[in-house]
């Protein structure tokens, strides 16, 4: 029998590609999402590459007894995979209580339903924001945390922290936080990707939708920062290589195996890129020339980051295998996709 996971957030960006990874790895996926900065289209997308369609449950976590309904009626789940989260950063300073209540309610909701109804395995999606700018680059999963500079980055902190004490009390649930990096691109089949609403915050976004004519131009936050070309640097990883490693990561729980009950893991390439290095690589694979400004820096950013992914490698036996172009490459198909099936 295929085993069931849960996948909430599941018709959201890095959630869609997940739930492929998944089906195409013979798993039974039932997507949870209120659809908050989604579309339900996005499950028949999942079932048009793949040959499956999952099922898609319409309702928001915060809703414990909805969620305890969900649970009644849908039983023998092997592991949740839990995306569902606000997270723009900006956002969060001007809406703490929406995004702590958010984040957090759904969160503690689902870890006492996973006591109820006996579900052992959770992988939580946290971030490299947890970091803040670490002292030692490139970061491993042992340094320390810093006072997030955002209520969105403290809602990861704090997510953390409270699936580690309660897995600690709890020999039934085992967790793996997974803290990513810069997710980027889109599936090959141009089918699922990244479908920001309004104005794109991220960067590949942004770059996507001036060079298709819906910006003006993209703004480079500032090109004074203490870096080889002045721009600031992060490691952007493919989002298919990112879906996978949650694949490896439901699976390593399911197994059990005495390991220990709360894991973290770096995700990223272990490259560091600039902004400017990002434009470039989008440049050579669309053929387009990006129009861009150099202007002041944008409050909160971190001057460079990059993982250590080598405790992923050695432990999950999962490494990044698209490069930066790919990721770029398929970024730009889908934003051409999308904008012709939206007309
Ligand atoms: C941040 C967090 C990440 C979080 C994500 C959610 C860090 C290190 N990273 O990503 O954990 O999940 O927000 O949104 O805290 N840029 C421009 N012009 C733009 C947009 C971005 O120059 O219009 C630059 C930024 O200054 C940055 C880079 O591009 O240097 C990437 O920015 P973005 O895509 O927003 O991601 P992060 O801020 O790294």
């Amino acid at each position: 029998m295929k085993k069931k996971i849960i996948v909430t957030g599941g018709t959201g960006y890095i959630g869609s590609h997940t739930a492929v990874e998944l089906i195409e790895n013979g798993y039974e996926v039932i997507l949870i999402d209120n659809l908050y900065n989604s579309e339900a289209i996005v499950a028949e997308w999942i079932g048009k590459i793949t040959g499956i369609m999952p099922q898609l449950e319409i309702f928001d976590l915060c809703d414990i007894n909805k969620l305890d309904d969900f649970f009644s009626n849908n039983k023998n789940i092997a592991g949740i995979i839990h995306f569902a989260a606000y997270k723009a950063v900006g956002e969060s300073v001007n809406k703490p209580l929406e995004y702590y209540r958010n984040n957090l309610v759904s969160l503690i909701n689902i870890l006492d339903a996973m006591k109820q109804h006996s579900i052992p395995g959770l992988v939580f999606s946290s971030s490299c924001t947890v970091y803040g700018q670490p002292e030692k680059l490139p970061v491993t999963e042992d340094a320390p945390m810093q006072p997030a500079i955002s209520p969105y980055g403290n809602t990861k902190q704090i997510g953390e922290e409270i699936i580690r004490d309660t897995v600690s009390t709890d020999k039934n649930i085992n967790s793996i936080s997974l803290r990513y990096f810069n997710p980027i691109g889109a599936h090959p089949s141009a089918m699922i990707g990244e479908l920001p609403r309004g104005i794109p915050e991220n960067l590949v976004p942004f770059i996507t939708q001036t060079a298709y004519g819906l910006r003006d131009e993209l703004k480079v936050f500032g090109n004074d920062y203490n870096t080889p070309d002045g721009t600031c640097i992060r490691d952007y990883l493919h989002v298919v290589d990112l879906a996978k490693a949650h694949v490896t990561a439901i699976k390593r729980l399911i197994e059990k195996k005495n390991r220990e009950s709360y894991e973290v893991f770096n995700l990223g390439t272990g490259k560091g890129v600039s902004v400017l290095e990002a434009i470039e690589s989008f440049e050579r694979v669309s053929g387009k020339k990006l129009k861009y400004k150099i202007t002041g820096r944008r409050a909160g950013d971190i001057e460079k980051i990059w993982a250590d992914p080598s405790y992923a490698n050695k432990e999950l036996g999962w490494k990044t295998l698209s490069s930066l172009d790919d990721a770029m490459r398929t970024a730009w198909e889908w934003e051409n996709n999308i904008r012709k099936r939206k007309q």
